[in-house]
């Protein structure tokens, strides 16, 4: 069975990316893969004190939360992450995690020495989001931040499903058709492993 894991970035429980990631892991689930459910806000997570402790072993040395999400990061074949756009780049509690896989870089390129840009990725990612703006380049700094933190992941960038004009708890609902979208790329994502 698949593993997938479901990042849920959001600090609203009833939010836009939490809607779209829910149905995203619907047609996972439906698809026959085994989700796992992360919702960062329920969490107690540090954010990185750049004290390099990781270099040792690979392993991050703050004892939170954040060691139950590096096993399941570890773990996964697939991962679904949605995050609303805050300034133009992912929540406060989405970048917490992410700079905590500080570590991970240091395990790929300190420890073990991975080349840097010479490397196929061997796993994929699903990237949600949603801003209240229309603007052309709403997603452009978050998509450089996802596809960099993909690679500490060792994941390709898969899919981005990126909507503008989503303001309100449950403006996404109004679009159905986001929402059958979400569903399809669960869905869809969990194929590409059989
Ligand atoms: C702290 C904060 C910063 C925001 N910054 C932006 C922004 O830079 N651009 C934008 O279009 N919307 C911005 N928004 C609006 C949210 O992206 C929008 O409300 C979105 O629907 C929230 O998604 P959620 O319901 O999944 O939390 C911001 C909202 C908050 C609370």
């Amino acid at each position: 069975m698949q593993k997938i894991l479901a990042i849920y970035g959001s600090p609203r429980p009833k939010g836009n990316t939490t809607i779209l990631l829910n149905h995203a892991v619907q047609g996972a689930t439906e698809a026959g893969a085994q989700v796992g459910k992360i919702v960062l806000r329920d969490l107690k997570m540090s954010p990185c004190l750049e004290i390099y402790r990781c270099k040792e072993t690979g392993r991050c040395v703050i004892q939170d939360d954040f060691q139950m999400i590096y096993d399941h990061l570890l773990s996964c074949q697939g991962l679904m992450m949605a995050s609303p756009i805050f300034f133009y780049t992912v929540s406060a509690h989405t970048k917490i995690l992410m700079d905590r896989c500080q570590s991970l870089w240091v395990k790929k390129y300190w420890i073990d020495k991975v080349p840097y840009g010479q490397w196929g990725p061997k796993r994929k990612g699903l990237f949600i989001s949603v801003g209240a703006t229309k603007g052309k380049k709403l997603f452009d700094g978050t998509l450089l931040t996802i596809k960099y933190f993909f690679d500490v992941l060792d994941m390709e960038l898969w899919k981005a499903l990126l909507y503008r004009g989503l303001d309100f708890e449950g403006d996404v609902l109004k679009h159905p058709e986001y929402l059958q979208e979400a569903y399809e790329a669960g869905k869809e994502l969990t194929l590409t492993f059989t």
